[in-house]
This record gives C-alpha cells, sequence and structure tokens, in this order.
C-alpha cells in the first residue's frame, strides 16, 4: 500500500451481545420448549405419513436447519409463533446432505427413523465438532444387529434394510443420540428390541411420549432398559415438548452472578434436581412453584465441586455455565468432564477476562476471582456461549460476546429475556478493526 504504512479500516459491522455488570434480577422468566426435544421430535414426524403438529418450539437456528432437512426429504413444513406442522408425504426421499448434517449434528437423528420409513438412508457423516471427535460407533453397531447394511463412503452413512429386524442392544455407554436414533428405528421393526444401558435423559422420555402417542409401543424410557415392540405403520400427532433444562440453567445461572430473585415458569423442578443441588451448595437457593420454580442468589457464591455424569448427574451442557460461575464465587472448585472430555475449550474466552482456571486433562480448577473483567469473547458453542453472556453479568466494565450465531442455533430471545429480568445485556453492532497491509 503506497508507502508501506498498513491500512486501517473497519469490517462490516457484526451483530455481539454486549452485556455489562448487572444489578441484582428480579421477575419472571418463561422457559421454552427443549432445543434437545424438539429435534428429535422433528426427525421421528418422518416415520408417519400425514401432519404432526408440534407446539411450544422455540425460534431457533438449529429448529430451521431441521425443517430444511425435513423439506429435503419431500415434507413441507411451516413454522408460525410456536407451532410447526410438519406434512410428511407417502414417499421420501432419505438423503441428509452435508450441508445440512455439518451445520447440526442432531441432523443424524434422521438415521433411524429414515431407515425404517424408506427401508434404506443415506446422511452424511456428522464429524467432529468444537468439543471432541464425537463417534457414531453405536448408532451403526445397533442398526446393524437390527439388520441394518451399513456402508460409510465418500463422508456419508449409506445404509439398507428392507426389512429390520428388533434386536437386543446393550449400549457401551447410555449415549442421548444412539438411544434416540434405535428407539425410532426399532418402533417400525419386526419384533422387539431392547436397548440395555439406555439413555435416561427426560429428551428420551418425551420422546418415547410423542413415538406412543403415534402409535408405538416404547416402554421403560427413562429408565436403564427401552424395550419397543415394532408395529406396522404410525400415525402422525400433535405434542408439546418438555421445557428446556438448559435454558432454565442459563437463567439461574445468569442469577447467580448478578444476584437476585426470579421466577422461572414452565421449567420443570424434576429434571433439574441434581443441578439445584449443586447450586444450592453454592447458596443459590431453588424451589418449587405451582408452575415452575422460584430461585434466590445472594450477591456472592460460594465454591464446589461438580462431576458431569449422564441423567441424573449433574448435564455436560450445564458445565460451562457452572464454569463461569465458580470463576465468580468465592473459593476453588474442580470440575470433572466425563461425558465429552475435551468441553473445555471455552475456557480461554473466560481467561481473556481474568478468570482463573487451570484445564488437566477432563478436570478444570477454578479459583474464583472478586470480579471478571470485561472483554472482547467468542463464543465457541451453544452452551459456551451463554457462560460468557453470564461471565460478563460478573465483570467490570463491558463485555462483548462474538460469533453469537451459536447462541442463536440454541436459544430463543436469551438476551431479551435476560433484560427483561434487568440485566444490562443488549445486541449491539460491533466493527472489528483490521489491519490491511
Ligand atoms: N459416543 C460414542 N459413540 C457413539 C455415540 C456417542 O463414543 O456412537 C460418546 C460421545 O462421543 C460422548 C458420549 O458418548 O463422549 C455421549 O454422547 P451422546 O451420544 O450422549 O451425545 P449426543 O447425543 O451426541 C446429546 C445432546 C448434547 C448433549 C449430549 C449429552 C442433542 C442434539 N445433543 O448429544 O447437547 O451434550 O447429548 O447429554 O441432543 C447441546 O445441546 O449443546 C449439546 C451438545
Amino acid at each position: 500500500m503506497g508507502n508501506g504504512e498498513p491500512l486501517k479500516h473497519q469490517v462490516a459491522g457484526e451483530r455481539v451481545i454486549r452485556v455489562r455488570p448487572s444489578r441484582p434480577l428480579s421477575g419472571e422468566v418463561i422457559i421454552g420448549g427443549a432445543k434437545n426435544s424438539v429435534l428429535k421430535l422433528l426427525a421421528a414426524t418422518t416415520l408417519s405419513e400425514g401432519s404432526c403438529v408440534i407446539r411450544g418450539v422455540p425460534r431457533i437456528s438449529d429448529v430451521h436447519t431441521m425443517l430444511e432437512l425435513l423439506e429435503g426429504f419431500g415434507s413441507r413444513t411451516s413454522f408460525a409463533n410456536d407451532v410447526v406442522e410438519v406434512v410428511t408425504p407417502e414417499t421420501l426421499t432419505p438423503h441428509a446432505p452435508y450441508e445440512l448434517v455439518s451445520s447440526m449434528r442432531a441432523s443424524f437423528s434422521v438415521l433411524g427413523p429414515l431407515l425404517a420409513r424408506c427401508g434404506e438412508a443415506v446422511v452424511a457423516f456428522p464429524g467432529g465438532d468444537d468439543f471432541g471427535t464425537r463417534p457414531i460407533d453405536m448408532h451403526i453397531e445397533a442398526l446393524q444387529r437390527m439388520g441394518a447394511d451399513i456402508e460409510i463412503s465418500h463422508g456419508y452413512v449409506h445404509a439398507r434394510a428392507p426389512v429390520l429386524k428388533g434386536a437386543s442392544v446393550t449400549l457401551a455407554w447410555p449415549s442421548v443420540g444412539a438411544t434416540e436414533n434405535i428407539m425410532m428405528a426399532a418402533t417400525l421393526a419386526k419384533g422387539e428390541t431392547v436397548i440395555e444401558n439406555a439413555a435416561r435423559e427426560p429428551e428420551i422420555v418425551d420422546l418415547a411420549a410423542f413415538l406412543n402417542r403415534m402409535g408405538a409401543h416404547v416402554l421403560g424410557a427413562g429408565g436403564q432398559t427401552i424395550r419397543v415392540e415394532g408395529v406396522s405403520g404410525l400415525v402422525p400427532v400433535e405434542h408439546t415438548p418438555i421445557p428446556d433444562r438448559v435454558e432454565t440453567a442459563v437463567f439461574l445461572a445468569a442469577l447467580g452472578a448478578a444476584g437476585g430473585e426470579i421466577t422461572l415458569s414452565g421449567a420443570q423442578p424434576s429434571h433439574l434436581r441434581m443441578l439445584c443441588d449443586k447450586l444450592g451448595e453454592m447458596d443459590l437457593r431453588t424451589s418449587t412453584t405451582r408452575n415452575g420454580l422460584w430461585a434466590m442468589s445472594p450477591n456472592r457464591l460460594r465454591s464446589t465441586d461438580m462431576v458431569t455424569l449422564p441423567y441424573p448427574g449433574v448435564a455436560t451442557d450445564y458445565q460451562p455455565l457452572l464454569v463461569a460461575l465458580l470463576s465468580l464465587a468465592d473459593g476453588v472448585g474442580l470440575v470433572t468432564e466425563n461425558v465429552f472430555p475435551n468441553r473445555f475449550g471455552y475456557v480461554g474466552e473466560l481467561l481473556r477476562m481474568g478468570a482463573d482456571i487451570r484445564v488437566e486433562g477432563r478436570c478444570a480448577i477454578v479459583r474464583g476471582r472478586e470480579r471478571l473483567s470485561g472483554a472482547t469473547v467468542r463464543a465457541t458453542d451453544i452452551r459456551a456461549g451463554a457462560a460468557l453472556v453470564v461471565a460478563g453479568l460478573g465483570a467490570e466494565g463491558e463485555t462483548h460476546v462474538r460469533d453469537t450465531r451459536h447462541i442463536l442455533r440454541g436459544f430463543d430471545g436469551l438476551v431479551e429475556k435476560l433484560a427483561a429480568l434487568g440485566a444490562d445485556v443488549a445486541w449491539a453492532e460491533w466493527s472489528q478493526p483490521t489491519v490491511v497491509s
């Protein structure tokens, strides 16, 4: 550039979330439908011809991605207010392309239902993401036991099974996605499928309820053994999913960072016992109300140790939120991540905010600080993004959370809902000065 001087200019504005230190929160927040239920219910609509209606659906980009996937199979979809209608045709094109599966891993949950309904499915291999390689061996092995012929080539999983047969499957780990794929495939298989060491998450119970309403015979969901007796056909239904446990956790964590007293309407306390116990150890009090949860937090929390585990343990999806809270609490907390050992990738962003966290393998040692320090940080995944917003509430000065597309994948109106509780959080234009030489 002319005299060799670098040229500084502003790149086009990016929408970021601007967070300022918050006064104590107060008021009511309404918890929406669970993302990780809705996505699987949408996948399950492919199991029957006709119109399924799902109510209480969050307006998040993962739902739009799943609807796009369903449209690609030939279904017609509409999404108005919080109601999704999916009209599934008699004949589907069971092909899930790379672009959609790679942008959202939950897309892989179409494999089981498509295979059961169409006798074949071609679904892109989901690949890794921000917290690890995330293999699919348990999904594949179970479907093979059910008689599917599966080949992985050119980045796609090609599955064929003119007739799926019930089988006995013991999972090496209670995988949520594998349990769901097997359950959905088994609904239309010949004979009984038994899943041992099944995942027990509330979203599994919700999916089983949806399938049973469609005419499936699923027994034992929520326990370690699920039995599915195959039926010859299913019918479309209407359903309202369970409330989102992770969205609830975000508002509890925000309360922990800012202090105050809030009610979380629509939250399901029975799904949140272990989380509430842990928060209780930190001095954040919760109690069940007629239609949700009440919570109160002092200005300063106490540290505690925690271990993530499959349900009913402390969910891995809460882990970044809890680490953010511990970095603002009195004392030292040890967090052990057992579900996704590489799920500490966001910690570097908290370090930018002055947090004192040391990651050793699958453990994080978090020393609480009096205050964090507002900084520009990047959301590395859905839940880590929310954790950075929470950390910003307990930081001096302004925090700008970039890469908000991750947050929009999983949270409907997070900024607006926090602002309604009195948090100083807003969408903002943010321009990055760049240097062009
Ligand atoms: N695993 C395997 N092989 C498999 C499947 C899983 O080794 O075939 C391993 C995974 O690598 C991981 C562990 O088993 O170490 C648990 O994975 P799981 O299959 O249970 O997770 P998932 O179904 O891929 C869902 C949620 C995640 C949530 C986990 C654990 C959806 C769309 N995703 O993932 O949610 O963390 O269960 O509860 O339901 C999120 O919403 O942000 C999110 C990441």
